[in-house]
């Protein structure tokens, strides 16, 4: 954390200067009562340096000024402790505000880079709050831990040299409590750490499990399973109200020993002390200031326990921050990567071998077997097979999305691990399975690959991908904003959309992962007919169910269960007589 506190070194220097100063403020303001006591009730004699400082001031020589002029000190004192707090309180939160930005910013840029494992393995609510929520934590230690912290631990030792000074025994009787607060802190601190993880973790299971249910709402509601999500959300918040309660219960009587711990050191002290005035060891002034240091020195020491509190839920929640900004990349670039400026095309799958679940879990089975095929540059590769046999999955590690178990993926004679990822992506076209559009205008999620693209060419690639007519009767046209998921707009709609982007970025490897699917044979046909200079100059991919589509192809490869089952043109396959040619019939047969 203290890399995110470096560039705030000049204004937390400031805050401590100022801390220091508060504290002389602090050491000042029992004084004054006990010059009330002792010189003005009492009657003694004022001690020399105090009878020269009142000679000085008009009025100090009578009962009555001194008494004014101990108020005016006092006072002044009040003041000037309140105004010293309330600066370093601001610096302390601006600061910390920009910290907690700061943080955000490089967990959001970091998520950004995860791969789709890490993703995989978290719940996007559950992220959602450590991004947006678990960061405050900075804030927390700045306010809550380290400043307390710096504040009593001057005030302890200003305070204790001046008692010492009063009256060494009951100064040393005061601070006699530290130990205690530490045993207390012994014996609470590991509860504390456990509860308030378990707060955190609910916290963030309570999140990803609102973000689910309400993106499913279309789901819920046409299932008539309201309530029983509602009962679900209920269970969830009996886990959150008891990992609360158990965290605040622990952190209360943590809390709760402290005082007493506290008031018994003063009820003890009290004792003492009045004893000594009887003896005539100490005034009664001074008994005073004893007392009054007494409670300002415990007030920080219980404030100092307590943010020792804060401070363990603290480092619960950085933990949460910190697991996302130490997560090692499981697809890394190496330290001097390849930039491929713009490919020629030619793709090689060298016995790839692949499964998700890597490291997590040893009983993995592979989902992709010993895969070998070649692509060529303008050549279009048909990828066909029953669903869930990997077709996503092989074109997943041609993006790197992914590392393969064993076995290399090349572009160019370039081992795409040595490749930059940004080169790599800039060098394919996507349309993945799943459409992805961005709560942004339709145009600018037409461009999102090539955000530079004038209108003419987001127009002509609309066209050709036949959503210009329905993009024209959106209220706004080309400047509509599209709702979340693209709410608003149909399954080939949306479809067209994510062609057109691709369309648009015109990148050398163009992948199509069922663009279609939503589509209707005839609009299909259209689109193939108006991209195909586009697949011409490219390395194209498609992924299909369609024949119609895949019998264009130059290539097809059939998967079954992970392996590469079959590979040859329409024709050889269909001649064959084995998977490919059993899928033909089937949807030859259904056609009819
Ligand atoms: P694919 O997603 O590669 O199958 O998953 P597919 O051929 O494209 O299937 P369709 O036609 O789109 O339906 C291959 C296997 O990998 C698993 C899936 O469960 C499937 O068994 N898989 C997929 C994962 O384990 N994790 C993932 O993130 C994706
Ligand atoms: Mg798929």
């Amino acid at each position: 954390m203290l890399r995110y506190v470096r560039p705030h070194a000049a204004s937390l220097t400031l805050v401590f200067v100022l801390a220091l100063l508060g504290a002389a403020f602090e050491l000042a303001r029992p004084w004054p009562l006990k010059v009330v006591v002792d010189y003005v009730l009492v009657g003694q004699a004022l001690p020399a340096w105090l009878a020269g400082l009142a000679g000085l001031l008009p009025y100090a020589d009578s009962p009555r000024g001194l008494l004014l002029w101990a108020v005016v000190a006092g006072a002044v004192t009040v003041i000037g402790s309140v105004l010293t707090m309330l600066v370093v309180r601001m610096i302390i939160v601006t600061v910390a505000q920009r910290m907690v930005f700061d943080l955000s910013r490089e967990v959001f840029a970091r998520l950004q880079r995860l791969s789709l494992s890490f993703h995989g393995r978290h719940a996007v609510g559950d992220l959602v709050q450590r991004v947006g929520q678990d960061v405050f934590v900075v804030q927390g230690v700045l306010s809550a831990v380290a400043l307390p912290a710096i504040v009593a631990a001057l005030s302890l030792v200003g305070m204790f040299m001046i008692m010492s000074r009063l009256d060494l025994t009951l100064a040393l009787v005061a601070v006699a409590v530290v130990p205690l607060m530490l045993a207390a802190l012994a014996v609470f601190g590991r509860q504390m750490t456990a509860s308030s993880t378990r707060q955190w973790q609910t916290q963030g299971a309570m999140m990803a499990f609102l973000q689910q249910s309400l993106s499913a709402v279309p789901a819920i509601q046409g299932f008539a399973r309201e309530r029983y999500v509602q009962r679900k959300l209920e269970e969830r918040g009996d886990d959150l109200l008891d990992a609360h309660n158990q965290a605040t219960f622990v952190s209360l009587r943590y809390n709760q020993a402290t005082v007493l711990i506290t008031g018994l050191g003063t009820a003890v002290l009290l004792g003492l002390g009045g004893a000594r005035v009887l003896d005539g060891h100490l005034s009664a002034g001074d008994l005073l200031v004893f007392l009054a240091y007494l409670a300002a020195l415990y007030a920080p020491l219980n404030s100092v326990t307590t943010s020792i509190g804060a401070g363990v839920a603290a480092v619960t929640r950085g933990r949460r921050v910190f697991e996302v900004l130490d997560s090692q990349e499981e697809v890394p670039e190496r330290p001097q990567p390849v930039e491929l400026i713009r490919a020629r095309g030619e793709v090689v799958f060298d016995d790839v071998t692949f499964g998700y679940w890597q490291n997590q879990d040893e009983e993995a089975l592979p989902v992709l077997e010993q895969i070998s095929l070649r692509a060529e540059p303008g050549q279009i590769t048909a990828i066909v097979g029953a669903t869930g046999a990997g077709k996503s999955s092989l074109i997943s590690l041609l993006v790197r999305f992914y590392d393969p178990w064993s076995g290399s993926v090349r572009i160019d004679g370039h081992d795409l691990r040595d490749l930059s990822l940004r080169s790599l992506r800039e060098n394919v076209s996507l349309v993945l399975q799943e459409t992805f559009l961005f709560p942004m205008s339709v145009a600018e999620n037409i461009a999102f690959g090539r955000p530079e693209a004038s209108r003419a060419e987001i127009v002509e690639a609309a066209r050709a991908a036949h959503a210009h007519r329905f993009i024209e009767r959106l209220p706004e046209g080309y400047d509509t904003q599209i709702g979340e998921k693209g709410a608003t707009l149909s399954g080939g709609e949306r479809q067209r959309i994510a062609i057109a982007r691709a369309i648009l970025k015109d990148a050398p490897i163009l992948i199509l992962d069922e663009p279609t699917s939503a589509l209707d044979a005839h609009t299909e046909a259209q689109i193939f007919e108006a991209i195909s200079h586009l697949m011409k100059n490219s390395t194209t991919f498609i992924i299909s169910h369609r024949l119609s589509t895949i019998r264009r192809a130059d290539q097809i490869l059939a998967l079954e269960n992970g392996r590469l089952a079959e590979q040859g043109t329409h024709e050889s396959l269909l001649a064959a007589g084995r998977v490919y040619a059993h899928l033909y019939k089937h949807q030859h047969l259904a056609a009819l």
